[in-house]
């Protein structure tokens, strides 16, 4: 994987599959260190099930197959220099968190959070999510709970609204800034 976005998509949709009603996906950035956290309230996992998912080549035999979302997660954060940590209660939930010491020449570019984030709202429209980025200069924040109110009967996973929630976030990131879009007038 060569951007963080993906491994992002990747541990979002395990609490997608582990049924959760709300996720929230928080990035927070206190330079050089970036910590993602992703927390859902799905089924949850019991702690021998765990010790299992983080360290699957530790594992002498599994039923399961072996997944490698959570290990590669894990490996990325470390080899940053980072550190990684999971928590999780059955029928509670499960909290994934991993720092990134962004300075690190192992470190990954972010990738593309508005098309993950409206990836991660298509993937149902009874599911919320909470997207949370803290910079040093501003928070970038969307919340699906928030947006319900506005749709009226609109699902959240009709491709006005997708595209809507990616526009929108694209342009908390500045990328679709006006001003930069002004001609230079000399
Ligand atoms: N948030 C979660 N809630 C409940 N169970 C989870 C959660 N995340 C992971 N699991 C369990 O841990 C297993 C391993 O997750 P992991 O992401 O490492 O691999 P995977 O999703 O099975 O396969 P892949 O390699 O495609 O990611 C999952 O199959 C699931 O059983
Ligand atoms: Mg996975």
């Amino acid at each position: 994987m060569r951007q963080l976005s993906e491994n992002i998509l990747d541990i979002t949709m395990n609490s997608v599959r582990a049924g959760a009603s709300l996720i929230s996906v928080i990035l927070t950035e206190d330079p050089p260190m970036l910590t993602i956290t992703i927390a859902d309230n799905g089924c949850g996992m019991t702690a021998e099930f765990l010790e299992k998912v983080v360290d699957p080549f530790c594992t002498t035999r599994t039923t399961r197959k072996v997944g490698l979302g959570i290990p590669f997660f894990k490996m990325e954060a470390e080899q940053t220099g980072g550190s990684f940590s999971i928590e999780s209660t059955p029928n509670v939930g499960t909290t994934v968190t991993a720092s990134f010491d962004q300075s690190s020449i192992d470190a990954l570019p972010l990738g593309d959070m508005p098309e993950t984030v409206m990836t991660l709202i298509s993937s149902g429209p009874d599911r919320d999510f909470l997207f949370l980025h803290a910079r040093p200069q501003e928070e970038i924040r969307l919340d699906t709970r928030e947006l319900r109110g506005q749709l009226g009967d609109l699902p959240l996973d009709t491709p006005e609204v997708l595209l809507w929630v990616r526009d929108y976030l694209r342009e908390q990131y500045g990328e679709n800034d006006p001003d930069r879009s002004v001609p230079n007038q000399s």
